[in-house]
């Protein structure tokens, strides 16, 4: 194969099962302020690339967007201040005032009739969090799951180059996400290849407030986009162990914690 060729038929894997399905409304205010008390008062939470990644090329294994000959990206490229958390993991929500939004009936009816499945249970639910932001993502794929080699279990670099080498997808995990935004920035949308990525991109236009997609993004390569103020996009001190948390003494605080500063 011709290396045109294998991106042409690197392109064809992936793809969702079906396009996204856009929805609107997703939680109710009751629910949303519940979700952030979450973020507010269970931290610190840490950097995605920190839970995720030892180093920069377990984390290059993720993106099947090609570099320029020669370039060699650094983890430093990818650190952006983006943290998350879990609220849930194994089919159990880790708090209980979160319940009704992980044992989501509409949820479970959406990733049913995305699916054209007649059962569905709730897997996993976590939130991202970042302030104004860098991306410098040319596109990735979510860390797919296997029958018996899953996301619980197996290093993320492992997952996802056997999702985009195509050879295991008779035992690939039938999932689908419900990602939602609470977003005002104007300029910040959601890239993706529904057809995949040698075709042309869709794009979920901002702001997304309350607004979300329903996906299969371990077979759909997608993007969040950079948000803020250019020259706020990477906060000063800025690390790889910097974690994010609520700040005590005022609701509508949050800190950045990056050893004692
Ligand atoms: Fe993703």
């Amino acid at each position: 194969m011709t290396d045109l060729e294998s991106r042409a038929h690197l392109s064809d894997i992936l793809r969702p099962v079906a396009p996204p399905r856009v929805l609107q409304d997703v939680y109710t205010d009751d629910q949303l302020a519940r979700l952030l008390d979450v973020v507010r008062s269970e931290g610190p939470w840490k950097l995605i690339i920190a839970q995720h990644f030892a180093n920069a090329e377990e984390l290059i294994a993720t993106l099947s967007g090609n570099f320029p000959e020669g370039f060699t990206p650094t983890l430093d490229m990818f650190l952006t201040p983006t943290f998350r958390g879990f609220y849930a993991n194994y089919s159990a929500a880790l708090y209980p005032e979160i319940h009704d939004c992980f044992y989501n009936a509409q949820f479970l009816e959406h990733a049913k009739s995305y699916w054209g499945a007649q059962y569905a249970k709730p897997q996993m639910m976590l939130f991202n969090v970042n302030g104004p932001c860098g991306n410098m993502d040319p596109g990735h794929l979510d860390s797919p799951s296997f029958r018996g080699v899953r996301y619980e279990n197996s290093p993320t670099w492992l997952c996802a180059v056997m999702g985009k080498s195509g050879l295991f997808t008779d035992y690939l995990i039938k999932m689908a996400q419900v990602i939602t935004w609470f977003s005002h920035d104007p300029g910040s949308g959601f890239t993706y290849w529904p057809e995949g990525p040698a075709k042309a991109p869709g794009r979920l236009q901002p702001p997304i407030y309350n607004r979300g997609v329903v996906v299969q993004n371990e077979m759909m390569m997608h993007r969040g986009e950079a948000n803020g103020p250019l020259d706020q996009q990477r906060p000063a001190g800025l690390a790889f162990d910097t974690v994010f948390t609520g700040d005590p003494s005022d609701k509508d605080n949050w800190l950045l914690k990056t050893g004692d500063r």
